[in-house]
């Protein structure tokens, strides 16, 4: 079954082994693009179902479960998965009421094997990068992207090399690429800026690329909306909500769900709404005006993984907004943090920039743009520990410009009966919403 690397501004195509990530012609971005008439005709959706709960590899992933669809002719001793994805879907009444829905699902990326959704684009990443013959791979990254590379490279023998802005990197995700034994680097720029860095010095020493500008990441990232589906048996929710920053894991929606669509798998497309934070949100300027242009910006905001002011994938997104019907949605820092230390008190936790996904059904359900009849998916893409500073800060109420306002108090107290009952006797809304 042949795929082929397609540019998806001009169409010129390109073989599928090629080291490459944009158009040789004209510079736009590539799509892997499979042989879907003769999927359809081979695989029915029961082949994938079946595969449900398998204990071999490599169907045993998440990602793999599809091979057909992400990379079809990799031989599967090259596959390099720990195994990824067969992550929970969350029914969250108490969040869905707060958020203004009748039915709400949270999707916890954050289940992950390093605890972000970046595993699934990493297995197809990586596996790409050995069926190159490639010895060495490389990111620029806020934190997740380069401690999912480091895990991977690792595991597979080749040398991970990431980038990072030398601030702003949550705790938990830089230690994870030093512990994994990336070649880390920080440095005195910001991301969009290191993702040109990594990318120039990348081509000059022949080391493949791994951030989200190259296709075999999406085809990866793309399978949670396939197991979103499958685990709802195929019912097609209303909405999928999901965060922005450089755009991959949105963009990579928009394309499974075409390919879905094209194959006969679903019968009706579901909208995508993209929540970007308010600090970094030039996908939704550019869509207040049209989709004219992308205007990049200096970003900032507390979700630092998203922290992201020229996101790579702006074409390939608008494609997802436009094919799904989708909206773009930003909310403040404020907001994330609120709507973070909900799903973090369910038990359930996030990182900050997967709060956006909730901060944005209830932003999203006020305008009246999702009706609260419609059923949502939301995906929680990076785990509550990434980022504990955000955590602790958020409940000693000392983060600069945020207000703790679902804070829990953290309280002292010397070893004595007396002084524990008193805490213990005061009281107490479990739920604080
Ligand atoms: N949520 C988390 C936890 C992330 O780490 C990222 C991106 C996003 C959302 C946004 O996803 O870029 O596909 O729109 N993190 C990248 C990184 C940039 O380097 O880890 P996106």
């Amino acid at each position: 079954m042949a795929s082929i690397l397609q540019c998806m501004a001009c169409g010129r195509q390109y073989p599928i082994n090629s080291v490459m990530y944009v158009c040789d012609s004209c510079q736009g971005l590539l799509d892997v693009q499979h042989d879907l008439e003769a999927i359809r005709r081979t695989y029915p959706r029961e082949t994938f179902d079946k595969r449900l709960g398998s204990l071999d590899r490599p169907y045993n992933s998440g990602v793999w479960r599809f091979k057909e669809l992400v990379n079809p002719d990799v031989p599967d001793d090259l596959i390099v998965s720990f195994p990824e994805g067969n992550t929970n879907l969350y029914a969250v009444p108490r969040l869905a009421k707060w958020a203004g829905v009748d039915r709400m699902h949270l999707k916890h990326e954050g289940e992950n094997p390093t605890g972000s959704f970046k595993d699934r684009g990493m297995t197809g990443g990586v596996t790409q990068a050995r069926v190159l013959g490639m010895s060495r791979v490389a990111c620029a990254s806020t934190g997740n992207t380069s401690a999912s590379l480091a895990a991977y490279a690792a595991f597979s023998g080749l040398e991970g090399i990431v980038f990072f802005q030398n601030q702003h990197v949550a705790m938990g995700k830089l230690a994870q690429s030093v512990a994994y034994n990336a070649t880390a680097i920080r440095i005195d720029a910001d991301f969009d800026k290191n993702l040109e860095l990594v990318r120039q010095v990348s081509q000059e020493l022949g080391i493949y690329v791994l951030n989200s500008v190259n296709p075999f990441r999406l085809e990866g990232q793309k399978t949670i909306i396939f197991e979103i589906l499958q685990q709802l048996r195929w019912n097609v929710p209303d909405w999928i909500v999901v965060p922005g920053g450089n755009l991959g894991n949105s963009s990579a929606f928009g394309k499974g769900l075409s390919e879905l669509y094209q194959l006969g798998w679903i019968d009706k497309m579901p909208r995508v709404a993209i929540i970007q934070a308010e600090g970094a949100s030039p996908l939704y300027e550019a869509y207040l005006r049209g989709f004219d242009h992308l205007e990049p910006q200096k970003a900032d905001t507390i979700a630092t993984a998203i922290k992201i002011g020229n996101p790579v994938n702006y074409p390939k997104a608008v494609r997802t907004i436009r094919t799904t019907n989708g909206v773009v949605e930003r909310v403040t820092d404020q907001e994330i943090m609120d709507a973070k230390a909900l799903i973090d008190a369910h038990g359930i936790g996030c990182e900050p920039a997967s709060a956006c996904s909730l901060a944005g059904v209830k932003k999203l359900v006020g305008r009246g743009v999702i009706g609260s009849g419609e059923s949502v998916v939301g995906i929680l893409t990076g785990h509550v520990l990434k980022d504990p500073e955000a955590v602790i800060g958020y409940h000693a109420d000392t983060l600069p410009n945020i207000t703790g306002n679902y804070a829990n108090h953290l309280y002292e107290a010397g070893p004595s009966v007396e002084e524990l009952a008193r805490i213990l006797q005061r009281d107490r809304d479990l739920m604080p919403a």
